[in-house]
């Protein structure tokens, strides 16, 4: 144990979990007097993280002086290397430096990180705050136990554009549940309370507003005004920095002309301003470094010194801290205070994890393989990834009866598909350590329910040309009863840096869907995607259609699980499917225009195009249940609504199916008049409910002066009288109930 070690241990200050305020004190103290021990360099070597042998950004492992650099005392942190052994060895290296300062091992554990969990935008279409929260719990002790100390999640960058790969990691396009879930995410890695073995420190990213990127290219501009910043892109940062998130992360992309990286508006004015967050921020991979193309600044050093001005605590993977910091402030450009208060804020986050009372908690080999190979992680995983599965459509067979759920006797099935027996495509992108092998496919699932595999064809590839497997599709299904079809994105079509122009199912797989049609038997479509991809024909032809996205894991188990009615679906749409990409942007809470189409037939002079709907083909907030549920009987505690009031509106939600089943009732307001035009209707709050046949039962929501506010010209969140209208529905455009309320004046 070093001297330092040895004086915190004096002062008590390794009792971990404790949350007085007096220990948080003694936090401060130990980072004001272990500040008062670095040199410069010791300093901006703590704001300097740099990659393992793995890669995640443009550039090359060529620097071999790392391990050097760490022992001097050079770095901060490392990112991309995992496994308890690993990074017991290279913290080993930073325990040799001269303050024994030790390393925080970050990572991208996105969605799972041994066992994988449904991508994020698919645990998003389960509308389960807690099932998200313990999907991110499991994550973190799987990372935790690898010595990992902090994810690069949650992304919590609202995306209202399919083309822009990365919708897959987010939350989709609505605020509200984005705000909820991002919370829900940071709370389940980091726990109440940094300190414990297993929690980690979470990352909200990218700050701000990525996820606006120009026609939906990845890394491209973002022009919006301060309204749609304030009201839409910020609130889940917001949400994420209320919950206790140790990091940010900035991004790559510009907000009005300046990079958020180099963006004193965003990180000093807003985050560490007005919202006094007292976490640090970290660059994303080489963003300093590209204000350069950027033309923002007009060499390393210049993006070295915009970067820090700005509040950009932790430079990854750019190495502009490292290069220029130090003769920044010998040369009196950059105060010493700037460096000091990054310096501080890394530091604290060490403190809180623990490091410095033992820098080696994470790195355990045994907690590692007794975690790793935790059964639990696989029923969890199967669990969340069946509240996942969105069905779009069940239609009738011949027999009247719906095509969904299947038999499990006596109906052949022939499962044709490039992604039936498909691994690696299951999990989806940002997978930094499974082994696919582990993947349970399509397949397995089917065959795991009826005893035996079904009849299987691939019958082509996800992507190119070939259409010689179609001889073997065609004699299968010519056997089956029913025909389930697996098709849709490889793992790799969405994700960072996969913007697609075009969001069709590719390749020849709908050649194939009409082929399967062809031969009159009924074709089940299960769709895998990290987006939403233009499906109009299936929407129109196939018999019915189960959306898994990436389903990770246990996957195969989870949608046959679905496909027999084990489960009964229960997922809604966090993100609205366009019709094809023309119709993008496409969101259910834009703002009215002044020729509204109010009916379909007469678009003449109305906001509307000439060659398809405005509406998508898929609405926010939509799913089907092989249940049905009726909405009735309404009632208010009140209309009127005064300063401090609340009106209760409930309702009854009867099962009037004979299955048990799960509804997530939805709650949408619309401002009628206001001084800043407000979106034709938002979300703002909803329930899953679960009934028993026939089961009824009274639902409340509860709405206040707070649903109400939005942000007015000034950017003053304020709610002002007059009329609302309330929507209660199973979707955004499936208003079931509705009624208005009153604010009235400001007493
Ligand atoms: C770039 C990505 O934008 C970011 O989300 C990720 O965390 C970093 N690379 C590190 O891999």
């Amino acid at each position: 144990m070093g001297f330092l070690h040895k004086i915190f241990v004096a002062s008590g200050f390794l009792l971990i979990g404790l949350t007085t305020n007096a220990q948080k004190k003694s936090i401060s103290q130990q980072v004001d007097s272990l500040l008062q021990l670095m040199t410069l360099e010791e300093k901006v070597g703590q704001l300097n993280q740099y990659t393992g042998r793995e890669l995640t950004g443009p550039g090359s492992d060529k620097n071999t002086n790392k391990i050097k650099d760490i022992r001097a005392g050079l770095v901060g942190s490392m990112l991309n290397v995992k496994g308890a052994r690993e990074t017991r060895e290279i913290q080993e290296a930073a325990l040799q430096s001269r303050l024994k300062i030790p390393l925080l091992f970050s990572l991208d554990v996105i969605h799972g990180y041994k066992t994988i969990f449904p991508v994020p935008l698919a645990e998003a279409a389960s509308w389960d705050l807690d099932a998200i929260g313990l999907s991110a719990r499991i994550a973190a002790r799987e990372a935790s136990a690898s010595g990992i100390h902090w994810t690069f999640a949650p992304m919590v960058d609202i995306a209202r554009d399919p083309r822009w790969g990365r919708v897959m990691e987010g939350a989709g396009e609505d605020t509200y549940l984005g705000s909820l879930i991002a919370r829900a995410r940071v709370l389940g890695f980091q726990t109440n309370k940094l300190g414990g073995t297993d929690a980690i420190m979470a990352c909200a990213k990218h700050f701000a507003a990525y996820g606006a990127a120009i026609a939906g290219r990845d890394y491209n501009a973002v022009d919006m005004s301060d309204q749609m910043l304030w009201e839409t892109y910020l609130p889940p940062f917001k949400a994420a920095a209320d919950a206790g998130v140790a990091t940010f992360m900035n991004s790559f992309n510009t907000l009005n002309g300046i990079p958020a990286t180099g963006n004193k508006y965003l990180q000093r004015d807003i985050l560490k301003g007005k919202w006094n967050y007292r976490g640090f921020v970290v660059s994303d991979w080489g963003s300093i470094g590209e204000m350069l193309p950027q033309g923002f600044a007009k060499d390393q050093s210049d993006a070295a010194f915009k970067a820090i001005t700005a509040g950009s605590d932790m430079d990854m993977e750019s190495r502009a801290y490292k290069g220029s910091l130090v003769q920044l402030v010998k040369d009196g450009k950059v105060a010493v205070t700037l460096i000091n208060d990054a310096v501080k804020r890394i530091l604290y986050k060490k403190f809180e994890l623990g490091l410095f009372s033992d820098p080696y908690k994470f790195s355990d080999t045994t907690r590692e393989l007794s975690v790793l190979n935790d059964p639990q992680s696989r029923v969890e995983a199967r669990n969340m990834a069946r509240k996942t599965l969105v069905l779009l459509k069940n239609g009738k067979s011949v027999t009247g009866s719906s095509i969904l759920p299947l038999q499990k006797s006596g109906q052949k099935i022939a499962l044709i598909g490039p992604l039936g027996k498909a691994t690696r495509d299951l999990e989806g992108g940002w997978i930094v350590k499974t082994d696919s092998n582990n993947v349970v496919t399509i397949f397995e699932g089917i065959r795991n329910k009826i005893g035996t595999g079904p009849l299987y064809a691939k019958g082509t590839d996800i992507a190119g040309n070939a259409v010689t497997g179609f001889n073997d599709a065609l004699a299968a299904a010519k056997e089956a009863d029913v025909i389930v079809l697996a098709i849709g994105e490889s793992w790799d079509m969405s994700g960072e840096a996969k913007s697609r122009t075009s969001i069709d199912i590719p390749g020849q797989q709908m050649a194939l869907f009409r082929a399967m049609k062809a031969t009159g038997k009924p074709v089940v479509a299960v769709v895998l995607a990290g987006r939403p991809l233009t499906i109009n024909e299936l929407a129109d032809s196939a018999d019915a259609i189960v959306y898994a996205w990436f389903p990770g894991t246990e996957g195969g188990n989870a949608i046959a699980d679905v496909l027999f009615g084990d489960y009964n679906p229960s997922g809604k749409l966090p993100i609205s499917f366009p019709r094809n990409t023309g119709q993008i942007p496409v969101y259910y809470n834009h703002n009215n225009t002044g020729r509204p189409v109010t009916n379909p037939k007469n678009i003449i002079y109305k906001s509307a195009y000439i060659d398809a709907p405005n509406t998508p083909l898929y609405a926010f907030g939509y799913g089907l249940s092989y249940s049905n549920f009726s909405y009735s009987d309404l009632k208010l505690s009140n209309t009127d609504l005064s300063k401090n009031g609340k009106i209760v509106l409930s309702f009854t939600l009867t099962n009037t199916s004979k299955r048990a089943g799960e509804e997530v009732v939805q709650l949408y307001l619309r401002d009628l008049v206001s001084s800043v035009v407000r979106p034709v209707k938002e979300l703002k709050d909803f329930k899953k409910i679960m009934l028993a046949p026939g089961e009824s039962r009274a639902v409340d929501f509860t709405v206040d002066r707070e649903k109400l506010s939005f942000y007015n010209q000034q950017l003053e969140w304020v709610a002002e009288p007059g009329e609302f209208e309330i929507m209660i529905g199973t979707s955004s455009d499936n208003i079931l109930l509705s009624t208005k309320i009153n604010l009235t004046a400001n007493k």
